[in-house]
């Protein structure tokens, strides 16, 4: 199962207290080199083994250890990281831990947080062999993966206390692929996408400006979609009234030339781009330092070029798979075909503005696909739907 899975899955590493606790840290960092987000929780045995400290530093998290800490519940509570999280892995799961959770306790903050999680949760056991052939563990064990909790190991071999036989926690690796396995593949798994969005405003004097009406509604629908997909989402932003998607990387920029250095900086360790932002495609050729007073006469404004983004970064050489969007009022499918060559782009999805019930400010999208070799037109749809079917057709033209 692959391990890309994991990019921008948050995962809560439980560990309880057994010598093998150590190898939790080495767990902590390999999800970390996937893309996880991690936060550790380690019951008070636990701290016994390995120091907090160690995890921090390792997870890049503050680590949670006491259910009843005014202080560290204040910063984020059990029910919200319960809530928060996507999987949890106990590791190591020591044979009290797995009682106390096949009886349903919540007499610290691990327990707690296993009864209040809705997500996956999985164990891997790590034990004397006695203690994991003994038949009150096998019960437990037994009850927990009726209940749906996944075990992952143990593995036979030999022992911290010198024994031969199962109850050796798994390898930091593998653990890594087991979990990774709890989650579906999305279709851009591990990759990395930017996306712009938005309009930009180009400054006349410090109180005006040059802009459009882009909403960014669906700029900021592709980056949910790309990160739904698995995709570590970089999303560049001109100014607009929505709230930055979960798990994005942001980059709040205003004018075109800022979007442009941005997108520069992104597309250079990025394998796909898509442009979707309604960039000024001119600025005025000198931003007053002070505001312009009015005057009887008539006022000319000098604008000059802005540069092409997607063409810049269509450029670049290696170049990501650069997606464009056309806006056009007529002969859709013909100008959006000259744009895709002009701009040297992989793929374009052309929409008729001219259409009020699609397009800027409108909730519902609907676009033609086209491509050097394809023109493909996608069934209307709200932004937010639309959105998933056109990462999911990027994604399929990826791997051919
Ligand atoms: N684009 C860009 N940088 C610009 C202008 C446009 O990256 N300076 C991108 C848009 O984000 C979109 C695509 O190019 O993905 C097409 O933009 P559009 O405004 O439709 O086309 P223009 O090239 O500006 O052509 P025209 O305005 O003449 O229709």
């Amino acid at each position: 199962m692959p391990t890309q899975n994991l990019a921008n899955k948050r995962i809560i590493v439980g560990i309880s207290g057994g010598i093998a606790a150590y190898k939790a840290a080495e767990l902590v960092r390999r999800l970390k080199q996937h893309e996880a987000d991690v936060r550790v929780v380690m019951t008070a045995a636990a701290q016994q083994f390995i120091t907090p400290l160690t995890l921090q530093a390792l997870s890049g998290n503050p680590v949670h250890t006491a259910l009843l800490n005014t202080e560290a519940e204040a910063a984020m509570g059990h029910i919200e990281l319960a809530r928060w999280a996507d999987a949890m892995l106990i590791a190591p799961a020591s044979a009290n831990c797995i009682a106390r959770v096949a009886q349903g306790q919540g007499d610290d903050l691990l327990t707690t947080l296993v009864l209040a999680l809705k997500a996956p949760l999985a164990l891997a056991p790590a034990m004397n062999q006695a203690m994991w052939l003994d038949e009150a563990t096998h019960d437990n064990v037994q009850l927990l993966v009726r209940r749906g909790i996944a075990l992952f190991g143990p593995a036979e071999g030999s022992q911290a206390c010198g024994d031969t036989g199962p109850g050796r926690m798994l390898e930091a690796d593998e653990l890594a692929e087991r979990l990774a396995g709890l989650f579906n593949t999305g279709s851009m798994a591990g990759l990395r996408v930017t996306i712009t969005a938005g309009p930009t405003r180009e400054a006349i004097d410090p109180v005006r400006f040059i802009s459009n009406h882009s909403s960014g509604k669906m700029g900021y629908a592709l980056a949910e979609a790309a990160v739904e997909a698995g995709a570590l989402t970089t999303l560049i932003s001109g100014p607009v009234a929505l709230p930055p998607p979960p798990k994005v990387s942001m980059v709040q920029v205003r004018s075109a030339l800022e979007m442009h250095d941005a997108s520069i900086a992104a597309a250079a360790r990025c394998d796909v781009f898509i442009a979707t932002a309604a960039v000024a495609d001119y600025r005025p050729k000198t931003v007053a330092n002070q505001k312009i007073k009015k005057s009887g006469e008539a006022m000319v404004l000098e604008l000059e070029r802005n540069p092409d983004i997607i063409t810049a970064v269509a450029k670049l050489k290696p170049a990501p798979y650069c997606v464009g969007f056309a806006a056009e009022t007529e002969k859709v499918v013909e100008h959006a075909r000259s744009k895709l060559q002009q701009k040297g782009l992989n793929l374009i999805f052309a929409n008729d503005v001219a259409n009020a019930g699609i397009g800027f400010n409108s909730e519902e999208n609907q676009v033609t696909l086209i491509s050097a070799e394809e023109t493909l037109t996608l069934e209307q749809a709200p932004k937010q739907k639309l959105a998933r079917v056109l990462i999911n057709e990027i994604a399929k033209r990826l791997c051919h």
